[in-house]
């Protein structure tokens, strides 16, 4: 499974990228804002970090200047995927992007059935929102089997499903379960992944008896 990480803030990016943990990255218009820089900005410095793809969204709602701004977002870097939502325009725009041979990310998924259509499109990424579904008592998770039966019912579809919505380390868990292809993690939750209460405890007395034995390996 690829793991990306769902932020822009670009100190984040380069200390994971550095750990060698990102294969892309996401980000949507309210990571942008709370970046509080410019977009494309922002985005060509991520770019210049990660070589996986980064997801940048386009802010229009319809087909024609979706396909401005997804054509400019596209030009800052060849690992740009657009970013659109899964509206009919977007589907439009997510098929014309794709017909050019551009990386497209549909976003905003919460039906099996959007997934479906988004395929057809020629997304290269669907974008279900696990946690958003699970705010309204629904089953994120669920929708993430449902659309990896479908995808695999037929081998023609090339769209990789991005379990996104991510909120805690039991999600990334269960949709690596399930073979999302991708999943998108905020830093914090990304972080959390790495710690257990026992490996921390194990090496300290660990370290306590290298102590004790008094040795060097260097
Ligand atoms: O990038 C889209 C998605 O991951 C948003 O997550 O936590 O705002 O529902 P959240």
């Amino acid at each position: 499974m690829k793991f990306f990480v769902d932020t822009a803030d670009t100190a984040e990016i380069r200390e994971l990228a550095e750990a060698g943990l990102l294969d892309g990255v996401t980000t949507n218009p309210s990571l942008i804002m709370k970046a509080g820089r410019p977009i494309t900005d922002v985005i060509a410095e991520i770019c210049d970090v990660v070589s996986g793809p980064v997801s940048a969204e386009v802010a229009a709602t319809d087909y024609d200047t979706m396909l401005k701004e997804g054509r400019k977002l596209a030009e800052i870097a060849d690992n740009v995927a657009i970013k659109v939502p899964l509206t009919l325009d977007g589907l439009k725009a997510c098929r014309t992007f794709a017909n050019e041979g551009r990386m497209v990310n549909v976003t905003l998924c919460f039906s099996a059935n959007q997934a479906l259509l988004a395929a057809k499109a020629g997304a290269a990424f669907i974008s279900p929102f696990i946690g958003r579904l699970d705010d309204i008592n629904l089953d994120g998770m669920e929708l993430i089997e449902e659309i990896r039966i479908i995808y695999d019912n037929y081998p023609n579809f090339e769209t990789e499903i991005l379990a996104a919505s991510v909120r805690t380390p039991n999600h990334v868990k269960q949709a690596a379960m399930i073979g999302a292809d991708v999943v998108t993690v905020p830093p914090q939750v990304l972080r959390s992944l790495i710690k257990h209460p026992l490996t921390d405890k194990g090496l300290e007395a660990f370290l306590a008896d290298w102590k004790k034995a008094g040795q060097s390996i260097l």
